[in-house]
């Protein structure tokens, strides 16, 4: 069984205008293990997608339809098995890592309060060494004193790796990653995916990844669906469609990039580059980390 399966997925935005249909009938899965990445311009429809697998679009503003499961429990006709599967099957890696966490409490806190979310069972002394292990997983410096920082006193790589930590923390089968390095400086969003490809090598998670770029597409993915104005307009494995895009629109994301790098070398990074942006540039809602209790963290 696959960890996400999607059918005929669409999602009807109301908007002050009208109503959007932003998510026009997509289906995809992702098997156990498995990164699917959705890769498309600005306003295509990605996040929407995500948060409304999440249920994380507001109820009175969102109209789904079609069909989702994640873990075999139905996510888009009922609200009521999505949270419990928050913070335990799946945890969310936000976009923005800067506006993520709350800025009036420490790393220390926010990190025990996710753990004891998904291991009730912990102490908060518990937690909290639990809470250290996580910040050296992330390869996370001196641990023991960002442990006690607040969340200014931490750049924005460093946020990012807390906040992978925090979602590692659930132990979760499907991690939903958002734009993860889009807010990053180019130097540290190379780490940050090194680390996600190493957490997903020891833990066996799947990922659900989000990109404009086509360079962290292809270094993290097993399979992309292109999506454009709300549905996927090419889907297949990494090489296939970035090696032979069949659709014009892939091939116009392919040619706006300059060079791609070698391929066939497993052992080159390639930069990441981003795709052409439309539309606006900001995303109309932004994803919220899913580990602290409620939606929003
Ligand atoms: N809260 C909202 N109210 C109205 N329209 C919205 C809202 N959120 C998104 N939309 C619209 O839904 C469509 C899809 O937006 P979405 O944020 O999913 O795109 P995206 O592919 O994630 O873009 P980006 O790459 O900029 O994050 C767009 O047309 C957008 O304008
Ligand atoms: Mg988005």
């Amino acid at each position: 069984m696959s960890i996400v399966d999607v059918q005929d997925l669409t999602v009807d935005l109301m908007a002050p205008h009208g109503v959007v249909r932003a998510v026009d009938g997509v289906s995809f899965h992702i098997d156990r293990g498995e990164t699917v990445t959705i890769i498309g311009e600005s306003g295509s429809g990605k996040s929407t997608t995500a948060m409304a697998l999440l249920r994380l679009l507001p109820d009175d503003l969102a109209v789904l339809g079609g069909t989702a499961t994640i873990d075999g429990k139905d996510v888009v006709g009922t609200r009521k098995h999505i949270t419990a599967l928050r913070g335990r099957t799946v945890a969310l890696i936000p976009q923005d890592p800067m506006t993520a966490l709350n800025p009036i409490a420490t790393i220390e806190r926010q990190m025990v309060e996710a753990i004891r979310l998904s291991h009730p069972e912990l102490g908060k002394r518990d937690a909290s060494a639990r809470a250290l292990e996580l910040l050296r997983q992330v390869h996370l410096s001196v641990p023991e004193r960002r442990l006690k920082s607040y969340p200014h006193q931490l750049s924005g790589g460093m946020l990012q790796r807390v906040l992978i930590a925090m979602a590692m923390s659930a132990e979760a089968d499907l991690i939903v990653a958002d734009e993860p390095t889009s807010a990053l400086d180019v130097t540290v969003q190379a780490g940050i995916l090194d680390l996600l490809l190493e957490i997903q090598e020891e833990t066996g998670a799947a990922m659900l990844l989000i990109t404009h770029d086509l360079g962290v597409a292809r270094l993290m993915s097993d399979r992309i669906h292109v999506m454009k104005a709300g549905s996927f307009v090419e889907s297949g494995p990494v090489e296939q469609v970035v090696d032979a895009p069949q659709h014009a629109y892939t091939r116009q994301l392919l040619a706006a990039i300059p060079a791609l790098g070698a391929w066939q070398d497993p052992e080159a990074t390639p930069e990441p580059v981003a795709l052409p942006v439309a539309g606006a540039a900001e995303p109309a809602h932004r994803p919220r980390l899913l580990t602290t209790k409620g939606d929003v963290a």
